[in-house]
């Protein structure tokens, strides 16, 4: 350990011992520098990162005590050997107890100096060795993975730490998140260490179900509530007594269930559609939403006592893009899951896929993440993953607009040839521009939503209603983007 070269201080006024103690701790194999008096040793050791600093104690401007406490404070861990003047042993243990390593006296007895200096720095090296051994445990305790979600980051660690403080309770978590983060696995892992697991874990995609359907899939209805209600049937309220029911999507809930999940959120009671009987249930609630509830009910579109209900534990999952040290290893996950599914031996990814991986946003989170590996694994006859199985928004990275020349920018948007024609004008250009613009936009929009129309306006900034219009106008309409029954296609 000691074969690296080591760099030693020495501070003395007195220039004879400065020489005499550098030629001796150069013969040992040190580097030495030298110091004339405590400031300059404070300077010096505020630059440069010594393995041991000697100090005299007696010294012009600042003495070695005071230099030894400066020194403390910028370099804790580096030990500090004070030289006392023979017969001030009182003095030397003072520096002692101020955190000096170790002292020798003057004059001193060669033997002695270096062996002093060789023990301080063998217990510098121990001691970074046990932190470094610290630090090596530490990673080691971080989980990889809780139930089915992985990620050994802090920002993970976090999570796990919360959902294992809140799954013991029956306390209502509300799970926030992009699409694609995890929020159902969270619940599922809520679920799982809670002591209600082995009872119903049922799921509600509120934004899945219309909402004619919705208010008796969650309260049940009596025979006779409704045309069609030929038998009465229990709700997923009923269903999930005595254990957990998930409501995602919980931001899509019209005003009318809002009131009624209210009711069953304060009471744990509720009525069947068409029916009057009250039905008591004994319930956990977990809820989940991409939607920015706080802004919603702002505009006045969410219940706020509702939100207040739900929102007691909020869970933040983090975007894929803000944990991006997961990444290796949620990788290293899809491709064993995925390779085993489909009967390969695929290894890896190649190292410029992992390059292109880290440097794109994802902006359909880990969801994302899996479908890109999971069409490489089908569609790789080698054991490495190459770019050339990667999508084309991942391998061939969106220039910057900003760094497209204009003309060619709006070439690439106006349909052919027209950028040339003279015949058109450039307000009609512009107009065309703008429009195509618009058209692009809102197709992102709505991937970026998974297709759902109410989270696109919402990321738009425009109403449902004008979304609707503009998807209309542009072509948007067809069977490919889903219709308005289906918002979850
Ligand atoms: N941390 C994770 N570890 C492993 N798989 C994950 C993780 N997060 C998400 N996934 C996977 O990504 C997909 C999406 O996860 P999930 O459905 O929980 O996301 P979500 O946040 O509920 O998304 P949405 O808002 O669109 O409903 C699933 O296939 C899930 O297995
Ligand atoms: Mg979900």
């Amino acid at each position: 350990m000691l074969e690296k070269t080591v760099s030693v201080l020495v501070a003395d006024d007195d220039s004879g011992v400065r020489f005499t103690l550098g030629q001796l701790l150069k013969k040992e194999g040190y580097t030495v520098k030298d110091a004339a008096d405590g400031d300059e040793a404070v300077a010096m050791a505020e630059r440069e990162d010594f393995d041991v600093i000697i100090l005299d104690v007696k010294m012009p401007r600042m003495n070695g005590l005071e230099a030894l406490g400066r020194i403390r404070r910028i370099r804790p861990r580096t030990p500090v050997l004070i030289i006392a003047a023979h017969g001030t042993s009182a003095i030397a243990h003072q520096a002692i107890a101020a955190g000096a390593y170790d002292y020798f006296t003057k004059p001193f007895d060669n033997t002695e100096l270096r062996i002093v200096v060789k023990r301080a720095l063998e217990r510098h090296t121990l001691q970074r060795e046990i932190e470094s051994l610290q630090q090596q445990v530490a990673s080691l305790k971080r989980a990889r993975h809780y139930g089915t979600l992985v990620g050994s980051g802090r920002a993970m660690q976090e999570v796990y730490d919360l959902i294992q403080r809140v799954a013991p309770q029956d306390v209502t978590v509300l799970i926030l998140g992009e699409s694609g983060t995890g929020k159902e696995l969270v619940a599922q892992a809520i679920v799982e260490s809670s002591p209600r697991r082995a009872m119903p874990f049922i799921k509600v995609n509120c934004a899945a179900i219309p909402e004619q359907l919705l208010e008796s899939e969650l309260f049940g209805h009596e025979r006779g509530a409704f045309t069609g209600a030929v038998l009465a049937k229990p709700g997923k309220f009923e269903l999930a007594n005595r254990g957990t029911i998930f409501l995602d999507e919980i931001g899509e809930l019209s005003a009318s269930l809002q009131v009624k999940l209210l009711r069953v959120l304060q009471e744990r009671e509720f009525e069947r559609v068409g029916g009057t009987k009250p039905i008591r249930v004994d319930l956990r609630i977990l809820a989940a939403t991409n939607a920015d509830l706080e802004q919603r009910v702002a505009e006045g579109r969410f219940r706020e006592d509702l939100y207040f209900r739900l929102n007691v534990i909020p869970l933040t999952l983090p975007p894929l893009r803000k944990r991006l040290e997961d990444l290796p290893l949620l990788v290293e996950h899809f491709i064993a899951l995925y390779s085993q599914q489909f009967n390969k031996t695929i290894k890896g990814v190649a190292p410029e896929v992992m390059d292109l991986f880290l440097k794109y946003p994802w902006p359909g989170n880990v969801r994302e993440l899996e479908n890109v590996i999971q069409r490489a694994c089908i569609l790789t006859q080698d054991s490495v993953i190459g770019t050339r199985w990667l999508p084309p928004e991942i391998c061939q990275p969106q220039t910057d607009l900003h760094d497209t020349p204009l003309p060619n920018l709006y070439r690439r948007i106006l349909p052919s040839g027209l950028f040339d024609d003279v015949s058109v004008s450039l307000s009609q250009k512009i107009e065309i521009l703008t429009s195509q613009a618009e058209k692009e936009l809102i197709l992102r929009a709505l991937a970026q939503c998974g297709n759902r129309r109410q989270a696109a306006a919402d990321l738009l900034g425009i109403s449902r209603k004008s979304l609707h219009n503009k998807m209309t106008r542009y072509g948007l309409l067809d069977e490919k983007l889903g219709n308005e029954g289906d918002k979850n296609v």
